[in-house]
């Protein structure tokens, strides 16, 4: 059996690699090579490449020769791989965990997952540099990860859910524990309460506790899906600092008691400001009216000194005088 096992091992096994054809592995660690082996052999079901310098996954890096490989495992962390090509994993129809974790992308084809039909798990935790954010949304809607069960994508710095839509996986298990997620807005928290079996986690990630976060609120004590809410924080705004997501009010998320003061100050200076106009409008509408009035007080004012004018000089006329008496 052992004379056997070396047999293979000798023959059949990529150089620089550790095969253990009853297990169906293949592994291959720290070697100078800065490519996939070539030779990888079909009876392979798992190959662990790591501490390689790949840099770049080319198109149909795993289809030697164009046959296929009956492969389901296939980890290839900790490889430096900046770039992964259109059709990198063709050639790999079995495939059902594909770990890409610790390596430095900063550019994803949009068609660098085609052809993984039975893909179940995918792991690009701590691997995704920010040129490459922008274009994980579209790598990700692949039709092929219509299987796909488990993503990981903690550690990245991600500021929203790099998915467009969740209805085209199988999605049991979304990590993103650890990025940059400041609010999960009300569109994304009604689409997670139509994935009732899916579970998010989100631990490590800076909250921004104001009103916009009230429908994710809601979700966390609602909906159980998020198996970390306890651990969730607010790392803003500063008076909410390290505060625990689900310990937080309703009050303190509902944007009618957070705007009802600017709100009813807002209101009272339309208010105003309607009574100002009306005040002008009236003015200006009765200018002739007002003119005239103006006009008559004068007239009367001046009349009425007139009147007193006139009184005076009567008063002190002599004859009037004696007359009177
Ligand atoms: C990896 O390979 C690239 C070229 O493909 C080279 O520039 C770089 O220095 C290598 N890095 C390491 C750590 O070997
Ligand atoms: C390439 O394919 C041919 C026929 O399918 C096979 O005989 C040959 O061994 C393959 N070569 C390698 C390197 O896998
Ligand atoms: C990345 O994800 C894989 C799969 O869950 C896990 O085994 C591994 O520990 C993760 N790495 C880190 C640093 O979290
Ligand atoms: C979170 O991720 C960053 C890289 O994005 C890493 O440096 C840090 O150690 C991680 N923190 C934890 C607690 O895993
Ligand atoms: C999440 O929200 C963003 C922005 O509102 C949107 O572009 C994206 O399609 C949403 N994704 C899901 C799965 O709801
Ligand atoms: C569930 O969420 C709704 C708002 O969407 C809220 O009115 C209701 O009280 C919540 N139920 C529980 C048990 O928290």
């Amino acid at each position: 059996f052992c004379s056997d096992l070396m047999a293979e091992m000798d023959g059949d096994c990529p150089s620089s690699c550790i095969c253990v054809r009853e297990l169906g592995t293949v592994t291959c660690r720290d070697g100078e090579d800065t490519d996939v082996p070539g030779d990888i052999p079909e009876w392979t079901s798992t190959l662990v490449l790591q501490g390689r310098n790949i840099s770049t996954l080319q198109s149909g890096a795993f289809r030697d020769n164009g046959t296929e490989l009956e492969m389901t495992t296939l980890s290839l962390s900790y490889n430096g791989i900046q770039t992964i090509e259109p059709y990198a994993f063709l050639g790999l129809p079995r495939l059902r965990l594909l770990d890409l974790s610790h390596n430095q992308l900063v550019s994803i084809s949009a068609r660098a997952f085609h052809g993984l039909p039975q893909l179940r798990s995918l792991y690009l935790n701590y691997s995704i540099l920010p040129p490459a954010t922008a274009q994980l949304s579209s790598a990700l809607s692949a039709q092929s990860l219509a299987n796909l069960h488990r993503l990981e994508l903690a550690g990245n710095r991600l500021n929203s859910i790099p998915l467009a839509r969740f209805d085209i996986y199988s999605l049991h298990a979304l990590v993103l524990v650890n990025n940059s997620i400041e609010i999960i807005g009300g569109e994304n928290v009604s689409n997670l309460y139509q994935q009732r079996h899916l579970r998010v986690y989100l631990y490590l990630n800076p909250f921004r506790c104001t009103c916009d976060l009230e429908a994710f609120y809601y979700w966390l004590k609602n909906s159980s899906q998020c198996p970390d809410a306890g651990r969730l924080q607010c790392s803003e705004p500063e008076a909410k600092k390290g505060i625990h997501v689900e310990k937080l009010r309703g009050e303190d998320v509902d944007c009618m008691n957070e705007n009802l003061e600017a709100v009813s100050y807002v209101f009272l200076g339309i208010v105003l400001a309607l009574i100002g106009v009306v005040f002008l409008m009236v003015l200006y509408l009765n200018r002739g009216g007002i003119k005239r009035w103006l006009n008559n007080i004068r007239e009367a004012c001046r009349d009425q000194m007139e009147i007193y004018h006139y009184r005076y000089e009567q008063d002190s006329d002599p004859r009037l005088a004696n007359v009177a008496v």
